[in-house]
């Protein structure tokens, strides 16, 4: 079927080079980005039983070039894959054509297979357990659009008759990262922080509150022959996103991302007085600045015993790094005050 949008697809053409450099996996991606998402992936799993050595479906909403498939199948330090490669069956869908060229071209494992296609129009063949999403895909539709997406996800896990796992990351409307934006829903949003070959690209992307997301999870429900019987969110970098490194859309805020990657690379360049963080007393929900409160408590409290002098020598700066990541690893309530607002849900046929 094809549908006419009300959004166009998204273009990232020069981005797969972004994607795929090695500095793009900075210290907060590997340190707190990583670890949240792959808890995500983890919980998902084990709701639907499928944490054992039995076989794994997942289709990959907007993959790009293949994060999804290195999350599910590459160790962590301390950790064994969440998938051993040959249980699983990974399937990656993408609009654009220039990140799907580079997914073929980059996962080579027999047990990935990558779709040109619009998550808007129709699904791919197949049975998966797990729909997920990373990288905020769903962000590029209008809300309206996410609705009828969400709906076609979950009417293909009625037709399959099994229960499964659908991960919904968006971005949060809450973001310290956009600050003067929050009065609104969809904007224009320059992916500036590209690096190599690309242009900015600036795309109108829609930001999620929790009362918002929740809003188009229920109505994709409606009439889709699917029960949702479990729905959790998490908040990820809530000071940490992309955007506070490069200061566009709220050039007031600190560089938080730039400072706590320098914290472990090059401490001596970190003054932990820069890290103190302000949070906004108005222009969001109660509860949304109420929680920023409490975590700027807990941030600014263990910025204390190292606010004393001016740089800070290495270890001092790697204990701090590991205390605020650990911070950012615990992530949000879901409530959309981070970079994204992942949620997941358990979906059985009803
Ligand atoms: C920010 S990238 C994230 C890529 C990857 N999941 C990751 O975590 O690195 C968002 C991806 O969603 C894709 N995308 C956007 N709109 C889409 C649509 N309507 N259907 C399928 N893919 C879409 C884009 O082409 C892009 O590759």
């Amino acid at each position: 079927m094809i549908r006419s949008h009300q959004a166009p697809a998204p273009s990232y053409r020069g981005a797969s080079a972004h994607y795929l450099s090695p500095s793009r996996r900075d210290p907060v991606k590997v340190l707190s980005e990583e670890p949240v998402t792959r808890r995500v992936i983890g919980a998902a799993l084990a709701a639907i039983g499928r944490t054992g050595p039995g076989p794994v479906s997942v289709l990959d909403i907007g993959a790009g070039t293949a994060d999804g498939f290195a999350l599910l199948t590459r160790p962590a330090p301390d950790a064994p894959p969440l998938v051993a490669p040959e249980n699983l069956t990974y399937v990656g869908l993408d609009v654009d054509p220039e990140m799907v060229r580079t997914a073929r071209v980059t996962v080579t494992s027999p047990s990935a297979s990558f779709v040109l296609g619009d998550v808007r129009d129709r699904l791919p063949e197949g049975a998966f357990d797990l729909y997920l999403s990373c990288g905020v895909p769903y962000s590029h539709l209008t809300r309206d659009e996410l609705v009828v997406a969400l709906r076609s996800v979950l009417t293909a896990v009625a037709t399959r008759g099994r229960r499964a796992a659908v991960v919904v990351d968006v971005l949060g409307r809450y973001s310290v990262e956009w600050r003067p934006r929050w009065d609104s829903e969809r904007w224009d949003y320059a992916m500036s922080f590209f690096a190599g070959g690309g242009a900015a690209i600036s795309e109108p992307m829609t930001f999620y509150s929790r009362p918002a997301l929740d809003a188009v999870v229920d109505a994709a429900g409606e009439g889709s022959g699917a029960r949702i019987v479990a729905r959790s969110a998490v908040d990820r970098s809530v000071l940490v996103g992309r955007h506070t490194a490069t200061g566009t859309f709220n050039p007031d805020a600190p560089r938080f991302r730039t400072l706590v990657n320098d914290l472990v690379r090059e401490p001596g360049r970190v003054r932990a007085a820069d890290l103190r963080f302000s949070p906004a007393t108005d222009g969001a929900p109660a509860d949304v600045l109420s929680w920023l409160a409490g975590f700027a408590g807990r941030w600014n409290r263990t910025l204390e015993p190292y606010t004393g002098s001016g740089p800070l020598d290495g270890a001092a700066a790697a204990r701090l790094a590991h205390a605020l990541l650990g911070l950012e690893r615990a992530g949000g309530p879901g409530l959309g005050v981070g970079h994204s607002l992942t949620m997941t849900l358990v979906v059985e046929p009803a």
